[in-house]
């Protein structure tokens, strides 16, 4: 850990890492959600959500390693037991155990909002006090929002050909 660096900070750096150490759980939880969710979707236009799931898992991922870059750079240590993961998560984890592709993508999305709403308001708390940190959550608040876009854009084909589907 970098004194200095850690030095600058001006907030409470337990506090901060603590809310890392939450978001970091969320992202682990989202990744395996696309991950399983990817695996066992089942229904119209499967091909084309497999393809955004799949590619949603890896930026969780991403964002996971970014924020367990930034723990342990601040002198913390990235949560190392998944089964906290579900204690210290802000948004939970959704099982897709109904694999239809409506189901899977309405509750990645719900997943979604609730991620942009907490990395919203880790931007706000470093915003002016931790650059550093402020620079990592705004980039992943650009990608969750990307992600609900992407997923709401798969939900609106989806109704359009199910509409079709039920008008022929
Ligand atoms: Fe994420
Ligand atoms: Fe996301």
């Amino acid at each position: 850990m970098g004194t200095k660096g850690i030095e600058i900070v001006g907030m409470d750096v337990n506090h901060l890492i603590g809310l890392l150490n939450k978001a970091f759980s969320d992202e682990w939880l989202a990744h395996y959600q696309y991950w399983i969710g990817a695996k066992i979707v089942k229904g119209p236009m499967k091909e084309a959500v497999i393809a955004e799931l799949t590619q949603h898992a890896a930026d969780e991922l991403r964002h996971a390693g970014l924020l367990a870059a930034r723990i342990i750079q601040l002198g913390g240590t990235p949560i190392t037991k998944p089964e906290e993961w579900y204690k210290h998560s802000n948004c939970g984890y959704d099982a897709p155990d109904n694999p239809f592709v409506k189901d899977v993508l309405e509750q990645n999305i719900k997943g979604e909002q609730c991620a942009i709403m907490t990395y919203q308001s880790l931007v706000n708390l470093t915003m002016g006090k931790d650059p550093v940190t402020y620079n990592i959550v705004l980039q992943i608040l650009q990608d969750e929002v990307e992600h609900e876009d992407d997923l709401q854009a798969e939900m609106e084909d989806l109704e359009t050909m199910l509409s079709l589907r039920s008008r022929s």
